[in-house]
């Protein structure tokens, strides 16, 4: 899960996935990943950890880290919160870059549509943090559905 900072959106994503993978008995490793360095090593937005906590998913302890093209060696499958990131994801790994591993998360939930997650970060309030929750989870609702059929 990728996104500028991974401090405000990928936070999230990485916590939601992972509940419910966990919740629906599949075996994944999830993390995340943000192709800006400023916030390497900071814990997720207060805002972030607040929604995901009323949800009953805790992502306090997780730290922000750099995005880079070794990524793509580690993982399956990168989904990029928006399209920047996705460009920026483009620049860092050039030739190591492998589309068919990329993903804007929000396709899975509106396929073709190369939707981006709104970065809560600049409006910085409570209800735009809330709002981004809900989407990114229905997205991850979407992956474990996807892949829970592929696997059963
Ligand atoms: P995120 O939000 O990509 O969802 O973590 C941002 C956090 C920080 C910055 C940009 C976006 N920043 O420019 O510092």
């Amino acid at each position: 899960m990728v996104c500028l900072g991974n401090i405000c959106r990928s936070p999230l994503a990485e916590g939601i996935l992972k509940h419910k993978a966990n919740a629906a008995g599949l075996d994944w490793i999830v993390e995340s990943a943000g192709t800006l360095g400023a916030h390497v090593g900071e814990p997720p937005h207060k805002l972030s950890q607040k929604v995901a906590l009323h949800h009953g998913v805790d992502i306090c302890q997780q730290l922000a880290r750099r995005f880079e093209a070794a990524d793509f060696e580690r993982y399956d499958k990168l989904y990029a919160m928006s399209a920047d990131v996705l460009e920026h994801m483009q620049e860092i790994c050039g030739k190591k870059f492998i589309a068919a591993k990329a993903a804007l998360l929000l396709n899975e939930l509106y396929p073709g549509e190369n939707r981006s997650v709104v970065d809560p970060w600049y409006d910085g309030t409570e209800p735009g943090f809330m709002a981004v929750y809900k989407e990114i989870e229905k997205a991850c609702e979407a992956i474990v559905r996807k892949y829970r059929q592929v696997t059963a």
